[in-house]
């Protein structure tokens, strides 16, 4: 019966969770607001953001699961990737603990994480599953034949979905992130209002800085003719611009599903919390017979439950790391 407190501080949310037992019992997640005014991620205040949060969230997750921090079996902490300042504190505050108390460190992959948080509740997947991973940094389609034993299929070429929203919600004049305030003005938008061009990639690969020019021009020209343009249409843009986005994923998600022959199809990450994304992917997955799975909202932007669901699959197969380990901003899973 393995008590897990994880760590998740890979870029600008700091959490905390607790997992009994492979149940998800505390799920604390800190926004940091302060890079809002900045138009993104400012990485050296991220990692002081983190260094003020991380005692707050880690003592509130351990409040909420009842439990002290002698009770905990094992640290676990993203290792890789994400911002390295930032990846630090985590890696650094787990190290500690487990020094401390002689207790297990598991290091967590983030983007593995992701496709694992599809794990958390009691209805999951089969192996093998395919996992749509769309976050801020990355899109990937991944073939997971097991708990750890996961394979990139599918990758961006160029921008990640969650850049894609948040670049042409920058070109909008929204401010960062972009991407749930896109989500809710698409809610009220017509999809089918603008037209925005579909990549030709071959392959299973994805692109969207084709798209991000697309939506360039297409601001700068309807705006020549109209300088209201965009407030005047600023509903019908987000829904076009989401539905273009959407139907790229879902497309080679299609594909993926097509030359795998596998029918237990998943999404993770960020984007996932899309609305518009949500509704397709369950609609296609009905027409074409998969059974699907989205993680509940609170597992889909980061948050520290994925990393302890992780460190728990981690904890059983006796994956420990040694405290001599250092986070890394890129390092890839090995599978
Ligand atoms: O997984 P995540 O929290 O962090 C990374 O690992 O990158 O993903 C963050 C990304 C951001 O680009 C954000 O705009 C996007 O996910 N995102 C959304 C929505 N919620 C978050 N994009 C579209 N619609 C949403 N509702
Ligand atoms: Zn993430």
């Amino acid at each position: 019966m393995p008590v897990i407190l994880a760590i998740e501080s890979s870029c600008d949310e700091t959490s905390a969770s607790v997992c009994i037992n492979g149940k998800i019992v505390s799920n604390v997640i800190v926004n940091q607001t302060i890079h809002e005014k900045y138009g993104g991620v400012v990485p050296e205040l991220a990692s002081r953001a983190h260094l003020q949060n991380i005692v707050p969230v880690v003592d509130s997750a351990l409040k909420t699961a009842k439990i002290k921090l002698t009770d905990v079996d094992a640290f676990a902490f993203t290792q890789s990737p994400g911002l390295i300042g930032a990846l630090l504190v985590g890696a650094q505050f787990a190290k500690s603990l487990s020094l401390a108390l002689d207790k297990h460190l598991i290091a967590v992959h983030h983007m593995q994480a992701h496709v694992l948080a599809n794990l958390i509740p009691e209805d999951k997947p089969d192996f093998p599953f395919l996992c749509l991973t769309v976050s801020g940094g990355h899109t990937q389609i991944v073939l997971c034949e097991d708990y750890l034993k996961m394979k990139i299929i599918a990758q961006t070429l160029d921008d990640a979905a969650g850049e894609a929203f948040d670049k042409s919600a920058k070109l909008l004049g929204l401010p960062y992130p972009g991407g749930p305030l896109m989500d809710k003005y698409a809610q009220q938008g017509d999809e089918k209002k603008f037209i925005f061009p579909e990549p030709q990639i071959d392959g299973l690969d994805f692109s969207f800085s084709g798209l991000k020019t697309a939506i360039l021009y297409f601001i700068q020209k309807n705006e020549k003719q109209n300088e209201n343009f965009i407030k005047e249409n600023l509903n019908d843009i987000c829904a076009s611009v989401q539905q273009r986005i959407v139907s790229i994923l879902l497309n080679k998600l299609k594909k993926a599903a097509e030359q795998t022959g596998i029918k237990n199809i998943c999404i993770a990450g960020g984007v996932s919390a899309n609305s518009g994304l949500r509704k397709a992917f369950e609609e296609t997955g009905k027409q074409l017979g998969w059974k699907t799975f989205i993680p509940a909202f609170e597992y889909c932007t980061d948050n520290a439950g994925m990393i302890a669901i992780t460190a728990y699959y981690k904890y059983l197969a006796k994956d420990f790391a040694e405290p001599s380990i250092s986070p890394s901003a890129r390092a890839q899973w090995n599978d």
